[in-house]
């Protein structure tokens, strides 16, 4: 009998809301899907998502980062033996508002995923949408890519494109580009799970070809 192939173990580290997380955890609830989620943890026991990961049967875990101080390898280091202790294979930034050492990164290296709300290269940062808005750019849009020690760089897994319209708010835009983060993060996750994404210098390669902008975009 053919052996079906495990399913990767995730943690998604979270500092709020959730939104992805729980669009990552509604993914993996498909049992073809190649992920399971194995744990989320926050360094802030305040966090939102902690409850919705809870209430939908996923391990979680807090290791504040204020206990550390400015430790920050010390706060790592205790992020690094949750996620050792529960078996982690693979690693999801979802709002994630921590930087991160170059010890941290090198230790999940081409096996930690980050989605920013941005057509990368472009904003990188924080207000994302704000600063689309006041450069009259005419789409903005998310980025999946795999942390390096840069923030907001590194090779790009998916991107999805949204218009900006005339007037729009931040908000509305925001909501705009939520819509397709909780896309594009399940699809990147899986073509990672599934080995089909290859680190290519400061490219990727999805099953030997460049990653290609999704054709999602909303309307609204
Ligand atoms: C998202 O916009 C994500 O792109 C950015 O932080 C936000 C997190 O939102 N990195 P949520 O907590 O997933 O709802």
């Amino acid at each position: 009998m053919p052996c079906k192939s495990a399913r990767k173990r995730v943690a998604i580290l979270i500092s709020g809301r959730g939104s992805n997380m729980a669009a990552l955890i509604d993914a993996a609830k498909d049992e073809s899907y190649p992920a399971e989620i194995a744990l989320v943890l926050s360094n802030d026991p305040a966090a939102q998502g902690l409850n919705h990961a809870a209430a939908n049967g996923v391990a979680t875990a807090v290791v504040d980062h204020r206990s550390f101080g400015k430790d920050r390898e010390a706060f790592e280091h205790a992020m690094q033996r949750e996620l050792e202790t529960h078996r982690i294979e693979l690693v999801c930034l979802a709002g994630f508002m921590r930087l991160l050492t170059p010890w941290f990164v090198r230790q999940w290296d081409g096996r930690m995923l980050n989605i920013h709300p941005a057509l990368l290269p472009a904003f990188k940062g924080l207000d994302t949408h704000a600063r689309a808005i006041a450069a009259s750019a005419k789409q903005h849009g998310a980025t999946v890519h795999f942390v390096v020690p840069e923030m907001d760089a590194g090779p790009i897994i998916a991107q999805a494109a949204v218009p900006v319209h005339a007037g729009d708010t931040e908000a509305a835009l925001a909501a705009r580009v939520l819509e397709v983060e909780h896309h594009i993060y399940p699809l990147a996750l899986k073509l990672v799970a599934e080995g089909r994404v290859r680190i290519d210098g400061s490219n990727c390669l999805i099953d030997g070809q460049p990653a290609a902008l999704a054709s999602t975009s909303s309307q609204q």
